[in-house]
């Protein structure tokens, strides 16, 4: 068996995203994904320049032929590589598949559960408008939801002392956020106590702080998140400030969830052997592909720390379906963020699992299961999708 094409589409049917086919001599071919928010061009021309290499190689030699592509580049790693890598190794996971007749998962190990737990967003503008949401999640079956008030912003953070920046200051061209430390400190505990009244304190919840804290406020609100049980508090820190995990980490019991803007093992492996983190979310699409993520599963399984992969809708259903499968194979799997995709990208992608009682399933056919309609996906072109900035309440710019 040899490659014989391997072909990269950019396109954008709800989010930008790349599908990446990959071709062989028997008429078996694999679709892999590497979508990357704000990256796309880059990768696309990574791909370009990497899929020469493949042509006329056994594309059953995935471990082989991971290596030859990461290490050729020379500069080797970063988020463009891993992404372009993580697309040609799913693809190669698919025939793999489809050679065997067997689901990707069981090439794997096979199930170490039936359903992989799934998670979704609840993100009101008030406590009651998120209380809405997780209370129609947990009607649709759901175990965890991740709760916010205000996607980045937060709660309580429109002091209007501060409005005239706003109202007169300079015009932003995308979406604009502010964000007032003090003020989400104290009001996350309370957001969390309004609805441990409400739903419990069995319902698995927790929250996403998006990198915006320095490293002893991320302390401090860990540490006053303690009482209400949070599953675990996702990114505290900026990955970059590496040495302050061992701060937090002595500052507070509740779990720590980190890492979906890092981009390989190298980064994860020192928050393993010191476990600083209970759940990683770097997931296959932005690791190196499924090869690499049974990887990071394998480094993380004896120090019990669990998966948690990222998987926002500007991660497509391909990357999703290899994120099934992984997460149904490892031993070590938490739970898995998942992404409702509409109409039209139902359209382009057959296959995407629908969560079932809050667990996700992956199609028990030969390789991911999944199929892309190429003359569909060439209908929706690259968009610019705007994503909300933030900024502190004074109009200085937040690094995330
Ligand atoms: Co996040």
């Amino acid at each position: 068996m040899k490659i014989t094409a391997v072909k990269s589409i950019l396109t954008c049917p709800q989010r930008n995203y790349i599908f990446v086919k990959i071709e062989t001599d028997q008429g078996v071919y694999g679709w892999g994904e590497a979508s990357l928010n704000w990256s796309e061009f880059e990768v696309m021309t990574r791909l370009e320049q990497i899929s020469p290499l493949l042509i006329g190689q056994d594309p059953t030699r995935i471990q082989d032929l991971w290596h030859y592509l990461y290490a050729r580049t020379y500069w080797m790693g970063g988020s463009i590589s891993m992404a372009a890598i993580a697309g040609v190794d799913m693809a190669l996971w698919d025939i793999l598949g489809k050679r065997a007749g067997l689901p990707v998962y069981q090439l794997l190990g096979g199930k170490s559960r039936e359903g992989v737990v799934v998670y979704n967003h609840a993100i009101g503008s008030t406590f009651e408008e998120t209380a809405e949401q997780v209370a129609a999640f947990v009607d649709r079956g759901y175990k965890v939801v991740r709760v916010q008030v205000g996607e980045y912003g937060g709660v309580g953070n429109r002091p209007q002392s501060y409005a005239g920046e706003r109202a007169g200051g300079s015009a932003y061209l995308e979406p604009t956020e502010y964000f007032h430390a003090g003020a989400y400190i104290e009001n996350v505990p309370k957001l969390f106590q309004y609805l441990r009244d409400q739903f419990g304190m069995e319902l698995e919840l927790f929250h996403d702080v998006h990198g915006k804290l320095t490293p002893i406020q991320a302390a401090r609100l860990a540490k006053n998140l303690e009482p209400y049980r949070l599953m675990f508090l996702e990114d505290p820190l900026r990955p970059e400030h590496r040495e302050s995990f061992r701060l937090l980490r002595q500052h507070t019991t509740t779990p720590l969830g980190m890492g979906e803007i890092m981009q390989s093992k190298f980064d994860l492996l020192p928050l393993f052997q010191e476990q600083l983190i209970d759940y990683y979310r770097l997931p296959p699409v932005h690791s190196g592909g499924i090869s690499e993520a049974m990887k990071i599963a394998a480094l993380a399984e004896p120090y019990d720390i669990r998966s948690a992969f990222h998987g926002p809708d500007d991660i497509g259903p391909v990357a999703q379906a290899a994120a099934v499968h992984v997460s149904r194979a490892i031993h070590n799997f938490g739970v898995l963020e998942w992404a409702d995709y509409n109409t039209a990208t139902h359209e382009v992608v057959s296959g995407i699992s629908t969560p079932r009682d809050g667990l996700a399933y992956p199609q028990e056919l030969p390789g991911l299961g999944i199929d892309v309609n190429e003359g569909l996906a060439a209908q929706f072109p690259y968009t610019r999708v705007p994503t909300p900035m933030v900024r502190r309440i004074d109009g200085t710019m937040h690094v995330y």
